[in-house]
C-alpha cells in the first residue's frame, strides 16, 4: 500500500508547489476522511484515504505523461552543467515528479518528446523488440529516389558497421533539397543522420512527428508542452502492447 505525505501528494497531483500546498492546508482547504488537515506532513494511504481539496475529490496518479514539442538548441537530458535541457522548460512542480525524456532527440532535432516518470512504459517504447515506430519529417540535401526506399527497408549499414533494422522512407519531394518521412524503431546515436550519411546525403532538418500511435499535437508551438489526454495515453499504451 503506497504511503505519502499529504503535501507531497497534492503537489504531485498538480495543485502547486509544496510551499503553496502548505498554505492551502493552513487555510483549512484540505480534508482527509472528513477531517480538516492541519499537518502538511500527515501520512496518507494513497489508494484508501478519501482526500478532498477545496470541495474536490482527489485521485492520486502516480505517473505523469507529458508531450513536448522540443525546440532546437536544448538537449534531451535531465541535467547538464552548461547546456539548457528539456527539463528547464518545465515548471518546478512537474520537475519534482522526477520526469525524464523517454528517448533522446539531438540538440538540433525538433518535435515530439515524451517526458514521464513511468520507467516501464519508457523502456517498452524504446525497446526495438516492441516494434514501436518513430516517424520523422526530414529535409535532406541531395536527391532521394526509389532505390533509397528499398535500401532503407533492407536496413542500412552505418559508419561503425552496424546494420539497422528495416526502416521506412516516404518521399514527399525530391530535389537538391528533398523532403521525406522516415520511420525507425531503434534509437541508435544520430541514427537518421547516419543512415542518410551512409547514402552520401545530409540531414539538414529533422522533426519527430509520432511515436507509435501518439502524434505530436500540431497546436503545440516549439518549446510548449502539455499532459497527455486520457485518449492519447491509451494510444501510447496500445503502441507497446
Ligand atoms: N535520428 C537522428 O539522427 N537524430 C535524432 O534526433 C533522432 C533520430
Amino acid at each position: 500500500m503506497a504511503k505519502m505525505r499529504i503535501d507531497k501528494l497534492l503537489s504531485n497531483t498538480g495543485f502547486g508547489t509544496r510551499k503553496e500546498v502548505k498554505g492551502f492546508i493552513k487555510e483549512g482547504l484540505v480534508t482527509v476522511n472528513g477531517r480538516t488537515v492541519n499537518d502538511p506532513g500527515l501520512i496518507i494511504e494513497t489508494d484508501k484515504d478519501d482526500i478532498i481539496f477545496n470541495d474536490e475529490k482527489i485521485f492520486y496518479r502516480k505517473y505523469i505523461y507529458i508531450m513536448m514539442n522540443k525546440p532546437r538548441g536544448v538537449i534531451s537530458a535531465t541535467y547538464d552543467p552548461s547546456e539548457k535541457t528539456v527539463l528547464d522548460l518545465l515548471p518546478d512542480d512537474i520537475k519534482a515528479r522526477k520526469v525524464f525524456p523517454a528517448g533522446r532527440l539531438d540538440k538540433d532535432t525538433e518535435g515530439l518528446l515524451l517526458l514521464t516518470n513511468d520507467g516501464i512504459l519508457a523502456h517498452k517504447l524504446l525497446s526495438p523488440k516492441k516494434h514501436v515506430y518513430k516517424k520523422y519529417y526530414a529535409e535532406i540535401s541531395g536527391f532521394i529516389d526509389e532505390d533509397d526506399i528499398s535500401l532503407f527497408s533492407n536496413g542500412i549499414v552505418l559508419d561503425d558497421g552496424y546494420k539497422t533494422m528495416p526502416a521506412y522512407l516516404e518521399i514527399i519531394s525530391s530535389g537538391s533539397i528533398s523532403k521525406v518521412y522516415v520511420s525507425i524503431k531503434e534509437g541508435k546515436y544520430h541514427q537518421i543522420k547516419r543512415m542518410f550519411e551512409s547514402l552520401g546525403s545530409k540531414v539538414i532538418y529533422l522533426k519527430r512527428l509520432s511515436m507509435g500511435y501518439l502524434n505530436l499535437d500540431e497546436n503545440l508551438k516549439e518549446g510548449e508542452w502539455r499532459e497527455l489526454t486520457d485518449n492519447e495515453l491509451k494510444l501510447l499504451l496500445l503502441s507497446v502492447e
